[in-house]
């Protein structure tokens, strides 16, 4: 009896008599629905058409068919002839947003641009790792909220080879993101080669050592280092605009400059005594700000670094800058003196002033840490909110572009889980997905303010992050909620969202991904 249902069930549903389960993507789209029509059945050498003469959507489509090899076993061909998987532009559509459409016609990706569609395609590995190859009749309308969704990767602490990065950057295309923020500078290491500053990779690359657990007394004994040539960096810049996400780099500013003073000593007030730091935290070794050889220094690593990097944005950090050094400096307090500067704070802000107007010279827009508010912003930085919202909403309230990134929800460097004891190392705190999915980045907004929150991004700090296995077991599936709350941060439901996710780890799964196992244990 049981078995003769079962069979008329599946019969009924094959002939499309049922509207089919409803899709379930992360991100959530405006409108997903199954409509109960025919469907299409995807089968090896079923191709995907692309309109005559688009090089992107060619190249768009044979990534696609790269990932239904991967991930369903299924080999597409590309042409640019009809073909039942159907991708076009429609220019009545936003530039992220897209249309997809499967029925009996057979199925159609359309984008506002080719971002669009890639979009689109995100959705359809979705769709296909939920339902198999065969694909019910449906219907998504779909378009972001926030244009700047972003992951940081700090390849300083821990460095990460060129592969790994463009698998970084695969698993971020994946969930929609468009902005990779590359930590390139820091304390423990100088990790972008620049041509005019050899030392900055030769000396500032590479630490003695690095010291063991949570800042213990003790260290490894092995010298560690890394760094990228600017082919490499070319190449990923590359790798990521194929996948619509723009590399902002960053290249940190008055602080976390040890590196750089390692290599270049008259970079710092001291001149002298530096070295490439060997355990984590924030260290009085920062940039003087009152010798013009520092700015003239900046400019020209700048200028190398905008010619790598076509990103309207340009990352100058400017957080956790430790003024002491600059107290104790006369070419600092000169400074002070002559511009007119109230304190220390105002040293910075005009540090952060100085190198907005080069970088607005030469085209670009500064963005940095919500430390770049103290002192006083100019009106056009952009600030990255991390020590909570309070500052991207001070930000936000002046006019300031923002993005929010706070610490109580984006630093996935924190556990995962308060079950501390059976978590690798890390940097502390509890972050669990389900925090994460309660970011709110127009809290204390009104709609004025609102206006100004570019987007959100998810910080991915590696003191403890040894290895890229590490950094994938900390990314996801936690990655998945910022980049929700990015694409549709009015339309939540935490349950929703965890029953739409089981079916996006099964696609971690068939792409080799690691993802923490917590938030599906029940
Ligand atoms: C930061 O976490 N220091 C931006
Ligand atoms: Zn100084």
């Amino acid at each position: 009896m049981k078995k003769t249902i079962l069979l008329l069930l599946a019969a009924l549903s094959a002939a499309g008599a049922f509207a089919a389960v409803p899709p379930a993507l992360v991100p959530q789209p405006r409108l997903a629905v199954c409509d109960g029509d025919e469907g299409l059945q995807l089968a090896d050498g079923v191709r995907i058409s692309v309109p005559a003469n688009n090089v992107v959507l060619f190249r768009v489509a044979e990534q696609f068919a790269q990932w239904m090899e991967r991930e369903a076993g299924l080999r597409l061909a590309v042409a640019e002839s009809d073909g039942p998987l159907r991708l076009t532009l429609d220019e009545s559509l936003g530039a992220e947003a897209y249309r997809l459409t499967v029925g009996p016609d057979g199925l159609l990706v359309a984008g506002g641009t080719e971002a669009g569609v890639f979009y689109g395609l995100q959705s359809l590995r979705q769709l296909v790792s939920q339902y198999g190859t065969a694909l019910p009749a449906l219907r998504i309308e779909d378009e972001p909220t926030f244009a700047y969704r972003g992951t940081m990767l700090d390849c300083c602490r821990h460095f990460f080879t060129v592969d790994e990065v463009k698998t970084f950057i695969d698993i971020l295309a994946l969930h929609k993101i468009n902005r990779f923020h590359w930590h390139l500078t820091d304390d423990q290491g100088w990790r972008i080669e620049i041509l005019r500053y050899p030392e900055l990779t030769r000396v500032g690359a590479h630490r003695a050592e690095t010291v063991l657990g949570n800042n213990s007394a003790a260290y490894d004994g092995k010298p560690y280092g890394g760094y990228y040539t600017q082919r490499q960096v070319r190449d990923v810049v590359a790798y990521a605009a194929e996948r619509f996400i723009t590399v902002v780099p960053e290249i940190e500013m008055p602080g976390h400059a040890s590196a750089a003073l390692a290599s270049y000593p008259w970079l710092g007030c001291a001149g002298e005594g530096y070295k490439v730091q060997t355990l984590w935290g924030v260290f009085p070794e920062v940039f003087c700000a009152g010798r013009d050889t520092t700015f003239e220094f900046m400019e020209e690593v700048l200028d190398e670094v905008i010619a790598l990097f076509p990103s309207e944005y340009i990352h100058v950090g400017g957080d956790e800058c430790p003024k002491e050094s600059w107290k104790r400096c006369p070419e600092c307090q000169r400074r002070i003196r002559e511009e007119g500067l109230r304190d220390e704070n105002e040293l910075q802000s005009y540090f952060i002033h100085r190198i907005e107007r080069w970088l607005n010279a030469h085209g670009r827009r500064l963005i940095g840490w919500d430390e770049i508010l103290d002192g006083g912003v100019s009106p056009t930085a952009a600030v990255m909110s991390w020590r909570g919202t309070e500052g991207g909403i001070r930000a936000a309230r002046q006019g300031n572009p923002v993005v929010m990134a706070p610490t109580t929800h984006c630093y996935l460097d924190y556990y995962q889980t308060d079950d501390v004891a059976n978590e690798p190392l890390a940097w502390g705190g509890c972050l669990p997905l389900s925090k994460v999915y309660e970011l709110d980045p127009y809290e204390g907004l009104d709609s004025l303010a609102q206006r100004c929150v570019l987007g959100v991004q998810a910080n991915l700090w590696t003191e403890y992050i040894p290895d890229f296995a590490q950094a994938q077991y900390m990314l996801l599936p936690r990655l998945a909620a910022v980049a929700e709350v990015g694409w549709a941060p009015r339309r939540r439901n935490y349950d929703d969202f965890l029953r739409r996710m089981e079916h996006l780890r099964l696609l971690y799964g068939a792409c080799g991904y690691r993802y923490a196992p917590h938030p599906f244990a029940h």
